[in-house]
């Protein structure tokens, strides 16, 4: 018989997702409708093609923007590592936001989480924040309407974890979080500062603020909607957004998520050596010989290599189709598309890295700015 395996959401360790219908049950996420799609007027491939597939409250996001009140886009990530292609995923979600949706951007970086889950001093991270914030900003994301900041320069942030640590309960969290150390139980409760921090009045006071998030940080957003619920008597936060993301796998093909051991990925620093190396290892969806490939045509579902131009790097959703459609009537080997997908990564590292170079100073005063 077969054993049915559980999704695993730990925001801390590793996720594996086995059923992303069953989340939708388990703790509440919804999926993203049509009626919400219609309502957008260029959604961004995330959208179009459901890797973007679970929300809490993305309608009401959508209403408040429609009625054109004051919305913000709020994300945060921890400077352990170079961009990947999951940071470089959350990172075109917000500017696209910031782009058609006209949201203010709040940029967390993440160094007090960082400190205390990864053991990674401040300074170091500071000089990864760097690195990661010129991606940020060769990306396109526009400075001037974007808040970017460290935790730890960032007194509101540590005030609110403060004041929210007074309404939590030790069950609350260990509930939401399983049994751990207090200092991951702080770093939960400066999230929830970060993602709230948006609605205080030196930012303009109660806002919609969309948290474009993996699955996994699910628990992270619970616990800030079960805050701001508690804290009525002394703010008037709106409960927060979120929309999840599907996990992309690794390049050989691993679904789990890990955020100790990265496991193997693209980053944007690579060199086209590096990428052809990393690309050429990476799981495909082929047959045992070519003449089997002619004859019965690959997998695309089991093709990293195809995810590749699914979610990262062809925007054009015609180009994904023939790609796909070709693959799987065997007209498309798996070197072929291999040598097409190196040669786009290529070229679009290229123009990236070069205009990241030039942003290098920019990133840097931004975040030294509060020392
Ligand atoms: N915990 C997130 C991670 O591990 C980083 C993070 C910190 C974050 N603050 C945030 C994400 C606020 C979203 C919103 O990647």
């Amino acid at each position: 018989m077969e054993t049915e395996q559980e999704n695993v959401l730990d925001p801390f360790g590793s996720s594996t997702i086995y059923d992303y219908s069953k989340l939708f049950k388990q703790v509440g996420i919804k999926p993203i409708t049509k009626d919400i799609l219609d309502k957008i007027k260029n959604p961004s491939r995330f959208l179009r093609r459901g890797i973007d597939f679970g929300h809490i409250d993305f309608d009401k996001f959508v209403d408040a923007r429609e009625k054109g009140e004051d919305i913000a886009i709020m994300t945060g990530i921890k400077p352990t590592n170079n961009f990947h292609l999951g940071s470089k995923m959350t990172a075109e979600k917000i500017i696209y936001f910031q782009k058609e949706f006209k949201a203010k951007v709040f940029y967390a970086i993440a160094d007090l989480e960082g400190m205390v889950d990864n053991g990674l001093p401040l300074d170091k991270q500071l000089e990864i924040a760097i690195d990661n914030i010129a991606d940020l900003l060769a990306l396109g994301l526009d400075p001037k309407n974007a808040y970017i900041y460290r935790q730890s320069q960032e007194r509101r942030v540590m005030n609110l974890a403060y004041l929210f640590s007074r309404r939590v309960t030790f069950n609350h969290l260990r509930n939401l979080y399983g049994k751990r150390q207090p200092g991951l139980y702080f770093a939960a409760l400066t999230q929830c500062g970060d993602i709230l921090m948006p609605q205080l009045p030196e930012f303009g006071g109660p806002k919609r603020v969309l948290v474009p998030i993996g699955a996994d940080q699910a628990p992270h957003i619970f616990l800030t909607r079960d805050i701001s619920a508690k804290m009525k008597d002394r703010f008037n936060f709106l409960p927060s957004c979120a929309i999840f993301h599907k996990f992309f796998r690794s390049l050989k093909g691993e679904s789990k998520m890990s955020k100790r051991d990265p496991v193997s990925m693209l980053t944007l620093n690579d060199s086209p050596e590096i990428v052809r190396k990393k690309v050429m290892t990476a799981l495909t969806g082929g047959q045992k010989t070519v003449e089997l490939q002619r004859k019965l045509g690959g997998d695309p579902d089991k093709s990293v290599v195809y995810e590749l131009y699914y979610y990262h790097f062809v925007d054009d959703d015609k180009k994904v189709q023939k790609v796909r459609e070709d693959y799987k009537a065997g007209k498309l080997l798996d070197g072929e598309m291999k040598e097409e997908i190196i040669d786009i990564i290529n070229k679009f590292l290229k123009s990236h890295q070069a205009k990241k170079k030039k942003m290098l100073p920019k990133a840097r005063k931004i975040l030294e700015k509060n020392i």
